[in-house]
């Protein structure tokens, strides 16, 4: 055998060992990468519902809660104590609630060991009250912010937004629910006995190792964490007595890289009546609701008398499908919450046919239209800096913005102060279950959807709202930008220049 034969046999062998050893291993992180609980799940725990914050109310009326930022242990398992964050208590938030055209007060107090803040996601409200990365409150301090409630009933909720932290702090245990009334809801037929017939729903993914939350991003996944089981309102494996024939329930996704896409393991249909910023014009029939992080979703469930039945989140094909797909968590499945209906219900009301109308735009009277290209590594090619502003929008106007997804990876797209409609999904009038008020919007690989907002708030020159990706890993990498809102012919002020050090 020639010199040049032995070596070419040599490099042959070490190449198709190493190739063996990248596809076995490559085979098994891509088998190892799917996870299900679906119809292995127990059930063992009565779910946890979040208590309704109490509040006060003062002579002018304005309603005043308090939120305490603070450290806690929680026994999610038995005898396993897990070291948590939570608002007035060890994990999570309790509900606040307020009436349309009510003044609210949240006096916020971090007791926490590091700096937070406190962001109202979805809420239409002054850019300085927003609770972003310009509203940092120092440990041991207090941020009170003010507003009035002008937006119709919804489920929003709450959460911090500390530029390049937020997806630790969320994970931890900070969030809660924020739920709006108004008239016009209070008048319909649907259910509304916080707790026995409407039920928060706040969907988590976790992993655990020993005693602790495992954090860690695993190998490969680009979206960020990803947990191994699911937990409602902070509890593993719950279940939920119901005695009523139908059941609202509010579903809140407040994971931070998980798409879930909700239904029922025995494939039974449901009512959609709300998104993320409130009701639906009419009620949808649907047997899916897709939800990625932030997104709320408000949907009327038949139960019969005696009968169990699990909402289930079911492999999707959103993402694509093949690598892309299963580690993003396509390909899983996670049963979320069973419902255990008492021997005998009470009847309900049946439904209404027409809930109202929506308060969005229809994108006709756009006086200005931009568009935002989504890569994990910024938006339109930029990183979020805190002391740029990024757009700058006149008070009063509607506009009409176009997000695409210029890559493979899944996003999404939040926009605070304002609910948007959307107008179209690739060109095409979107589904249902998108046709209703939106605050953030599921943006799949290469997929573009154009949305019209107005935007009514007060202007506010030198602060800056946010729009961003609300997979929590992206917008942390700087998936995130600024807007602010302008009068006619005013000018974006000087922003972030005192919060400059804080940015990554
Ligand atoms: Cu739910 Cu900017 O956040
Ligand atoms: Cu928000
Ligand atoms: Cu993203």
């Amino acid at each position: 055998m020639s010199r040049l034969k032995r070596v070419l046999i040599i490099v042959t062998t070490v190449v198709v060992v190493i190739g063996l050893a990248l596809g076995g291993g490559a085979l098994y992180l891509y088998s190892d990468a799917k996870v299900s609980t679906a119809g292995s799940t127990e059930f063992g725990n009565e779910l946890t519902v979040p208590p309704q914050a109490p509040s006060t109310v003062r002579r002018d009326g304005t309603r005043v809660f308090r939120l305490t930022m603070q450290e806690g242990r929680k026994e999610f398992r038995a005898g396993k104590s897990t070291s948590t964050w939570g608002f007035n208590g060890d994990f999570l938030g309790p509900t606040l609630r307020a009436e349309r055209g009510e003044k609210v007060e949240v006096q916020i107090r971090n007791t926490l060991g590091e700096e937070s803040t406190v962001h109202w996601h979805g809420m239409h409200l002054p850019a300085a009250m927003d609770g972003g990365p310009h509203q940092m409150v120092a440990p041991g301090a207090s941020w009170t912010p003010r507003w009035t409630v002008n937006q119709p009933a919804a489920t929003l909720w709450y959460h911090p937004h500390p530029h390049g932290r937020t997806e630790k702090h969320v994970q931890r245990g900070l969030a809660g629910m924020f739920l709006l009334d108004d008239d016009r809801a209070g008048r319909l037929a649907l259910p509304r006995s916080y707790g026995v017939d409407d039920l928060p729903v706040i969907v988590q993914d976790v992993r655990f190792k020993g005693a602790s939350f495992d954090h860690g991003h695993q190998l490969l996944r680009d979206t960020g964490f990803l947990g191994d089981r699911t937990m409602v309102n902070g509890t593993l494996d719950p279940y939920k007595a119901v005695g009523d024939e139908l059941v609202r329930l509010r579903l809140l996704n407040a994971s931070t890289a998980r798409v879930y896409d909700f239904g029922f393991s025995d494939g039974r249909g449901f009512a959609l009546i709300g998104t993320d910023g409130g009701l639906l014009e009419k009620p949808a029939p649907a047997d899916r609701i897709q939800l990625s992080p932030g997104e709320r979703a408000e949907i009327v469930v038949r139960m019969k008398a005696g009968e169990r039945t699990v909402l289930r989140s079911f492999p999707h094909d959103s993402y694509g499908g093949g690598w892309q797909a299963r580690f993003a968590g396509g390909d899983d499945s996670f049963d979320i919450l069973q419902l255990r209906a008492a021997k005998t219900l009470r009847p309900s009301p049946k439904l209404p046919g027409v809930l109202g109308d929506l308060e969005v735009p229809d994108g006709s009277d756009s006086a200005r239209e931009r568009s935002f290209g989504l890569l994990t590594t910024g938006i339109n090619g930029r990183k979020m800096r805190m002391d740029r502003i990024d757009e700058t929008v006149v008070r009063g106007t509607t506009e009409t913005w176009t997000v695409r997804n210029d890559h493979t990876t899944p996003h999404n797209f939040h926009v605070h102060d304002v609910q948007f409609r959307i107008l179209e999904v690739d060109g095409k009038e979107p589904p249902p279950e998108l046709r209703g008020a939106k605050d953030t919007v599921f943006v799949p690989p290469l997929k573009t959807v154009k949305l019209a907002m107005r935007f009514d708030g007060p202007a506010d020159p030198d602060t800056p709202y946010m729009y961003h990706c609300h997979l929590l890993y992206h917008e942390d990498l700087g998936m995130m930008g600024q807007f602010v809102v302008v009068e006619k012919g005013q000018r974006a002020g000087k922003v972030g220049a005192r919060h400059a050090h804080t940015g990554h």
